[in-house]
């Protein structure tokens, strides 16, 4: 046991999202290769009377401070299922953009489980603290182990890939997309068509273990991405504007509305950034690399 525990979590991309046709449950099968990148969250647990959670950073408004967050959850499955009252305060240090496609909630639920895990001196099994992430969200089992990996499934069953040292760029768009909402678009603009069964593509997989950005640059895909451009239709503008600047290639993260430019290294990394934030087409941008290590204790 000890007196305040620290996570930090890492952002993900994914540079393949194959996704299925809804499923009876209403998820959709997916064929998700997961990269997390060097753009983090950091988690502080420390013993309080009640469950509360505190957020800082640019866009700590924009986090729901309630049993909604992802941190709460993890802290009150986790305390039922060792007979305690979730007696915890959680305090996030946010830099993940919020509801931006880059998995920030899941981050903070995976970062917040390991948190009070420690507080508690739980030393909860791995496979358990994987299956209580699985409940959390289909993205929140990633954010825990990092690295690169396959998402089958509806992302949650994970398969650890080989990848190679990539650089990135990341533009953050004004306001939020709601996931579940691009999905339902992704669906209507699918109807009456045959969706194809998800699966993970052999050359995408070969170029992220080779680390060659050219390779990867001409494999990189996103299913959503119809979805989230017709849902905000001012992203092509963004992805536009970092192709232009000399990105390898350019997408929309996750169901967005974050778009990611992969480049071939730091420098490249700093002037394309430079030329979003110029082009007057997102917020602010992040540099990054990838892959980074998962939720870690500090
Ligand atoms: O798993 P999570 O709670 O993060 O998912 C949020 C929403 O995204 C789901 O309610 C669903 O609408 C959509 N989703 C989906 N298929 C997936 C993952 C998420 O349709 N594989």
């Amino acid at each position: 046991m000890s007196d305040t525990v620290t996570v930090r979590v890492p952002a993900k991309v994914n540079v393949q999202l194959a996704v299925g046709a809804a499923r009876p449950d209403g998820f959709h099968d997916l064929a998700n290769v997961f990269l997390a990148v060097s753009l983090y969250d950091e988690v502080t647990a420390t013993p309080a009377d009640e469950l509360t959670v505190t957020c800082a950073g640019p866009d700590a408004g924009k986090v729901p401070l309630d049993r909604t967050n992802l941190a709460a959850r993890a802290a009150e499955i986790l305390a039922e299922r060792a007979g305690l009252a979730p007696a915890v305060h959680l305090h996030i240090e946010k830099r993940i953009p919020v509801a931006g496609g880059m998995a920030g909630g899941s981050a903070d639920g995976a970062a917040a489980l390991l948190a009070c895990d420690a507080l508690w001196g739980l030393k909860t099994p791995a496979e358990e603290l994987l299956a209580i992430c699985a409940e959390l969200g289909s993205d929140v089992p990633f954010s825990l182990v990092g690295g690169a990996a396959l998402g089958t499934g509806r992302g949650e069953i994970l398969t650890p890939v080989p990848a190679g040292t990539f650089h990135w760029v990341f533009a953050v768009a004004d306001g939020g997309l709601s996931t579940p909402a691009v999905f339902r678009e992704f669906d209507r603009l699918t109807a009456g068509t045959e969706v194809p069964v998800p699966q993970a593509s052999p050359a995408l997989l070969a170029a992220l273990a080779s680390g060659d950005p050219d390779a990867l640059a001409a494999t990189l895909a996103n299913g959503l991405q119809p979805a989230a451009l017709s849902l905000r239709p001012s992203l092509a503008d963004t992805l536009a504007a970092g192709t232009e600047a000399g990105a390898l290639a350019a997408l929309v993260s996750g169901s967005g509305p974050t778009t990611a430019f992969l480049v071939r290294d730091a420098e490249s990394a700093t002037k394309v950034a430079a030329a979003l934030n110029a082009s007057g087409t997102c917020r602010s941008t992040h540099t990054a690399t990838s892959p980074a290590p998962g939720a870690t204790l500090l």
